[in-house]
């Protein structure tokens, strides 16, 4: 499939199947409210969490390992809004960076640290770490901006009015020559309320994008995690430098 389809909404019927609600009926956008991120620890508590693959998305695979991209063999890495953090291991083993998640919700970081304790279990130069951090307020040393950055619907849970933010605060924090890679779920046809807790097309990505970033790959991933076939693209942006 293209992700010309996906754009035009074709694989996807109705919002029922997309986001399929918890035991009590709940999706994240009962729960989660924009003008409040202390809400995003309720949908944790809750168990509205239907993001949560807990492993790495098949799409993050494919981007890492069969994408064309060459990754270098030191390097750091970020996941922002990184929930139960299973990208963390997976990205600081695969390509052996230092690789930091940033989280809001306590109990999602609570998750994150338990893997990452039993990771330097396995393996005391275990590279991976978590924090608790807004997303918007990182503001690291030019020298420890970021090789990748990795957003598996975060961009889908910042209030649409954040986006421009979230555009700049990438653009900053990815290094020249450096990875932007946007895994954009779920994908519908139209804008409904749905989402965790909101919704994007491939264009939202570009339109805020393409001024500082080159994308490399846009495509519906060959394998998607079982509740995400049909309803996800693959964007891989390169950082431009600066002439
Ligand atoms: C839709 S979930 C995605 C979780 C994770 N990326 C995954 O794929 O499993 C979004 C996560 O972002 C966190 N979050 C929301 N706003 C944030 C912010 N400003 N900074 C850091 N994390 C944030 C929420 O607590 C939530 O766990």
């Amino acid at each position: 499939m293209a992700a010309s389809d996906v754009k035009e909404g074709k694989p996807l019927t109705s919002m029922a199947d997309v986001i399929t609600p918890n035991a009590q009926g709940l999706r994240p956008s009962d729960i989660v409210k924009p003008e409040d991120p202390s809400t995003w620890e309720l949908a944790w508590i809750k168990g509205v969490t239907p993001w949560d693959f807990k492993e790495p998305q098949l799409s993050l695979k494919e981007a890492i390992e069969s994408s064309g991209l060459v990754f270098p063999s030191t390097g750091n890495a970020l996941v922002p809004g990184c929930g139960g953090g299973y990208d963390i291991p997976y990205l600081a083993n695969t390509l052996g960076w230092d690789t930091l998640g940033l989280e809001i919700a306590d109990t999602a970081i609570k998750i994150a640290e338990e893997i990452i304790e039993k990771e330097k279990e396995k393996n005391p130069k275990f590279l991976g770490r978590i924090s608790k951090q807004d997303f918007f307020t990182l503001n690291p040393p030019d020298s420890q901006h970021f090789d990748l950055i990795y957003d598996h619907t975060f961009f889908v849970a910042i209030p649409p009015s954040l986006r421009p933010e979230w555009a700049k605060q990438m653009a900053k924090l990815v290094k020249p020559g450096g990875y932007l890679i946007t895994v954009l779920f779920p994908l519908v046809p139209d804008f409904v309320k749905a989402g965790p807790p909101y919704h994007a097309k491939p264009e939202h990505y570009t339109e805020l994008l393409s001024g500082d970033f080159e994308k490399v790959v846009e495509k519906v991933p060959e394998k998607s995690s079982p509740s995400h076939v049909g309803q996800e693209v693959l964007m891989i942006w390169r950082r431009k430098v600066a002439l």
